[in-house]
């Protein structure tokens, strides 16, 4: 998409988000002759339903927004390029765009929509990778969540939220040591729900590609963290480099597929070979490569010698800026963490949003009913599965992460960027000493700007 055409779109996403807007005005202020179409349910209905749409189209139109811009920084607004010229100007353009950020933040916040629910299948693993945030391993937890309940939640989801409305990402553990996934699939693509998965895609065969079309699997991502030894050591399988090398081939065929990404999780290991794993993922005919720091959680806080340093840190996003000035590959950091305005929106196509219990909910291996499956802090669990009804937890509970959210704390109260940051990402979170474990102006400094 050129810069044109990505104008031309923002500009039919808000002409149509300015119709909805005035015709849901002209709906509240004329309520009598309305009445007269529509009355009682059916018009709360259609007046809700349009405020959905119009959240969605504000949605849409500020991801485009926020592509665009980015894109304009790697042309002529290059921030390397224009620093020696104006820092000041970039700056102030920057923070314009993450004030708006902020205000959709804030909007979000106060009106939370389930849209990305999580379903943490199981916690068994056929890998033990270093630094495993879940910690997982072989054996079964005595308390995995059957099939029967996960079908019964899912029913409750779509008849309050209608499953269109929410995308679910499947993961682990690795979901694919469950043998009944694709039954609990094949019932929630019958009532309608869109789903991917992350996987270490070591059991990707041909029969499990069948059963994704039969599923109708729309996006998958696997992970490679490194090249063929450095991958092989670190995930402590051997031969998995290879599985997940045929496992791509086979992907190509599957039609059903709308996303192929490759995800790798930078670590002082195989910092030195990103090239070379780009080179190799060009070569495999891979589009879509996200890059993302090892975060201390789980297993990675046993194995602190692989957390990326400031040194580690800006190698890695120096990298994935060059990446994608060139632009034959969509290469992103994640979603975590606020990296300061030299990094933000250059790194990744979106400003920094902690998403959890805003439009982020999930279901835990045991039933639990929390944020994403990275929070793992047994406090914040809002209810389960197996006692509670998901939509009243989602609509009634999560306080800690919408009207007091816990991330307000006294260091960065104080903090020129909280209004950006807000105390960084959920999951890497202190809750035991209230502080963030992980604070880029702390780790970047200079690097940081605010
Ligand atoms: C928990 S895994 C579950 C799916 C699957 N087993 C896999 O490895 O892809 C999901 C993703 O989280 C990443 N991950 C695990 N621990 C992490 C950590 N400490 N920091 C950052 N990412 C981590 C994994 O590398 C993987 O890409
Ligand atoms: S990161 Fe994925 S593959 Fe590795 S141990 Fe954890 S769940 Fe298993
Ligand atoms: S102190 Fe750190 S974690 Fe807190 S708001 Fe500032 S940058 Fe974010």
């Amino acid at each position: 998409m050129n810069e044109e055409e990505i104008k031309h779109d923002i500009k039919e996403f808000n002409n149509l988000r300015e119709q909805l807007n005035s015709l849901t005005e002209e709906i509240e202020k004329d309520g009598k002759s309305d009445q007269q179409l529509l009355t009682g349910e059916n018009r709360k209905e259609f007046v809700e339903a349009l405020e959905t749409a119009n959240s969605f189209v504000s949605g849409i139109s500020g991801y485009f927004d926020g592509l665009a811009k980015s894109q304009l920084y790697y042309s002529d607004h290059d921030w390397e390029h224009r620093r020696k010229k104006d820092t000041q100007a970039v700056i102030r353009e920057k923070k314009k765009d993450l004030d708006d950020l902020a205000d959709q933040n804030e909007y979000l916040i106060k009106h939370p929509r389930l849209s990305n629910l999580f379903l943490e299948v199981t916690l068994r693993c056929n890998a033990k990778c270093e630094h495993c945030g879940s910690s997982c391993g072989y054996d079964i937890p005595k308390d995995e969540i059957t099939a029967e309940e996960l079908k019964k939640t899912l029913l409750e989801i779509h008849n309050y939220y209608g499953a269109q409305n929410v995308f679910l990402t499947v993961t682990g553990g690795e979901p694919l040591m469950r043998k009944d996934l694709f039954d609990i699939m094949k019932y929630a693509v019958g009532l309608g729900f869109h789903w991917g998965m992350t996987t270490n895609g070591m059991l990707i065969d041909e029969e499990i590609i069948e059963k994704y079309r039969e599923t109708n699997m729309e996006s998958i991502s696997i992970s490679l963290d490194g090249l063929k030894e450095t991958h092989e050591s670190f995930r402590r399988v051997p031969g998995s480099f290879d599985k997940i090398m045929h496992a791509i081939d086979l992907l190509k065929g599957l039609e059903t597929l709308r996303s192929l990404q490759i995800t790798t999780v930078a670590n002082q290991k195989n910092l030195g070979e990103l090239e070379d794993i780009y080179q190799l993922l060009l070569d495999k005919g891979i589009r879509e490569w996200r890059v993302m720091c090892v975060d201390p959680i789980g297993r990675a806080c046993l194995n602190d010698g692989i957390l990326l340093d400031k040194k580690g840190l800006v190698k890695m996003f120096n990298f994935i800026i060059e990446k994608r000035k060139e632009g034959r590959m969509v290469v992103d950091n994640d979603c975590s963490h606020y990296l300061g305005l030299k990094y933000e929106q250059i790194t990744r196509p979106h400003g920094f949003i902690c998403g959890a219990g805003i439009f982020i909910g999930s279901i835990l291996s045991n039933g639990d009913i929390c944020v994403c499956p990275n929070v793992r802090y047994k406090e914040l669990v809002q209810g389960n599965i197996r006692t509670d009804s998901f939509v009243d937890v989602w609509e009634n509970r999560f306080e800690k992460f919408r009207k007091k959210r816990i991330t307000t704390n006294a260091k960065c109260k104080k903090c020129k960027s909280y209004k950006y940051c807000r105390g960084d990402s959920f999951h890497t979170w202190n809750y035991e000493d209230g502080v963030p474990n992980m604070c880029m102006k702390d780790i970047l400094q200079e690097e940081f700007v605010e």
